[in-house]
C-alpha cells in the first residue's frame, strides 16, 4: 500500500504513525504532508527517515492507495479533490464531512460494511467521543433497542491536539511556580479546572461537541436513539471518560449488562467494585479497547442502565479507528 498521513505532526497524526507500525499495516511507501510550518521536519518510520512535504494542490497524491487526514476541518475540505482525485481512499479524522449524506461515518465494530459505498471517494471517522461510546452502546443494542442516552464526558486536554497537551503541562507548572498562568488554547485556565464547553456554542444552547454526539450516534447506529450530552474538559492528559445512562426497549439486567459488555467487539469489562477496579483515564492511555465498569440498574428508571467508560481518544477515537477501517477495506477486498 502507498499510504499517506496528512497532518503527521499533529497528536493524531503521530499516533497513526505509531498505530500503522503496532498492527503491521502493509505499508510499502509512505508520505507524509504537513502545513509550512511542519514542512521539511523528519520522523522514522520502521527505521527510515521521512521528511513532511508541503501539502499543495499538486499530484502529489497520484498512486495513493489510503490517506489517513488529520489537519482540521479546513484543511480536509480545501484538499479533499487534489487527495482523492487519483482514486486515493480518504479517511478524514475531521468533522469536514461526517453528516454528509454521501459519505460514510464509520466505527468497524458498528457499520463496517458503511465503508464499501463512498461514492466521493471519503470515509468519515466520527468524533471521538461519539466512537467510544457506540462501540459500548453495540454491546447493549445486540440485546435490545437503546431509546435514548444521556452521557456527561470528561474529556482529556490532549482531545484539543499537541499544543494543547503542552499547554496544560505548562499551566500546572506555572500555577505551583506561582507564574501568571497563559491560557491560549482553552477557553479558560484549565489546571485545577473543569470547562463545561467543548466547540462553539449552538442555538439550542448545546455545544457543537455534544450535537455530535447527538447526530453522529444516530447515523452510525443507523438508529433513531435521542443522544443528551455534556460535554466537559478536563485535566486529564490523555483518554476521554463517560458516564452514560441508557434507557432499553426491555429492561437489561446487570448481569446480562456485564456479559455482554464482557464479550462486545473493541471492549474490556473492568468492573469489580469491591477490589477498586474501574476504568480511569491516567492508567488506560496507549490501550487499544474501550473499558467499561460502574454498572448499575439505573434507580430513577425500570428500563434503565447506568455505566462508565474510558478510551484513549487519541487512539481509538482517532488513529486506530481509521487504521481498523483501512484494514476492513483490505480484508473484504475493497482496496489495493
Ligand atoms: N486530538 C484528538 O484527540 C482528536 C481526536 C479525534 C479527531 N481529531 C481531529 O483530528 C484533527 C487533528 O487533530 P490533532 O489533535 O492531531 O491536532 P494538532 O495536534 O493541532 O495537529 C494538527 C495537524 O494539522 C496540520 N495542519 C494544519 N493546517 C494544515 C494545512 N493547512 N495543511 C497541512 N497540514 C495542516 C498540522 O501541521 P503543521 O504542524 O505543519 O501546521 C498538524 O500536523 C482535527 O480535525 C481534530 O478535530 C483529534
Amino acid at each position: 500500500m502507498k499510504v499517506a498521513i496528512v497532518g503527521a505532526s499533529g497528536a493524531v497524526g503521530q499516533e497513526f504513525l505509531r498505530v500503522l507500525d503496532e498492527r503491521n499495516f502493509p505499508v510499502d511507501e509512505l508520505l507524509l504532508f504537513g502545513s509550512t510550518r511542519s514542512a521539511g521536519r523528519k520522523y522514522t518510520f520502521r527505521g527510515k527517515e521521512i521528511e513532511v512535504k508541503l501539502l499543495q494542490h499538486n499530484d502529489d497524491f497520484k498512486g495513493v492507495d489510503i490517506a489517513f487526514t488529520s489537519a482540521g476541518a479546513g484543511t480536509s475540505k480545501e484538499f479533499a479533490d487534489t487527495i482523492t482525485k487519483y482514486g486515493a481512499v480518504m479517511i478524514d479524522n475531521s468533522s469536514a464531512f461526517r453528516m454528509d449524506n454521501d459519505i460514510p461515518l464509520v466505527v468497524p465494530e458498528v457499520n463496517a460494511a458503511d465503508a464499501l459505498n463512498r461514492p466521493r471517494g471519503i470515509i468519515a471517522n466520527p468524533n471521538c467521543t461519539t466512537i467510544q461510546m457506540v462501540v459500548a452502546l453495540k454491546a447493549i443494542e445486540n440485546l435490545t433497542h437503546i431509546k435514548r442516552v444521556h452521557v456527561a464526558t470528561y474529556q482529556a486536554a490532549s482531545g484539543a491536539g499537541a499544543a494543547a497537551m503542552d499547554e496544560l503541562y505548562e499551566q500546572y507548572r506555572q500555577v505551583l511556580a506561582g507564574e501568571p498562568v497563559k491560557v491560549e488554547k482553552f477557553a479558560y485556565q484549565l489546571a485545577f479546572n473543569l470547562i463545561p464547553q467543548i466547540d462553539v456554542f449552538t442555538d439550542n444552547g448545546y455545544t457543537k461537541e455534544e450535537m455530535k454526539m447527538y447526530n453522529e450516534t444516530r447515523k452510525i447506529m443507523h438508529s433513531d436513539v435521542k443522544v443528551s450530552a455534556t460535554c466537559v474538559r478536563v485535566p486529564a492528559l490523555r483518554s476521554h471518560s463517560e458516564s452514560i445512562w441508557i434507557e432499553t426497549e426491555r429492561p437489561v439486567s446487570v448481569e446480562e449488562a456485564r456479559e455482554a459488555f464482557a464479550h462486545g467487539e473493541g471492549l474490556v469489562l473492568m468492573d469489580n467494585p469491591e477490589k477498586k477496579e474501574y476504568p480511569m483515564p491516567l492508567f488506560l492511555a496507549g490501550k487499544d479497547p474501550v473499558y467499561v465498569g460502574r454498572i448499575r440498574k439505573d434507580l430513577s428508571n425500570e428500563n434503565g442502565l447506568t455505566f462508565w467508560i474510558v478510551g484513549d481518544q487519541i487512539k481509538k477515537g482517532a488513529a486506530l479507528n481509521a487504521v481498523q477501517i483501512a484494514e476492513y477495506l483490505i480484508k473484504v477486498k475493497n482496496i489495493g
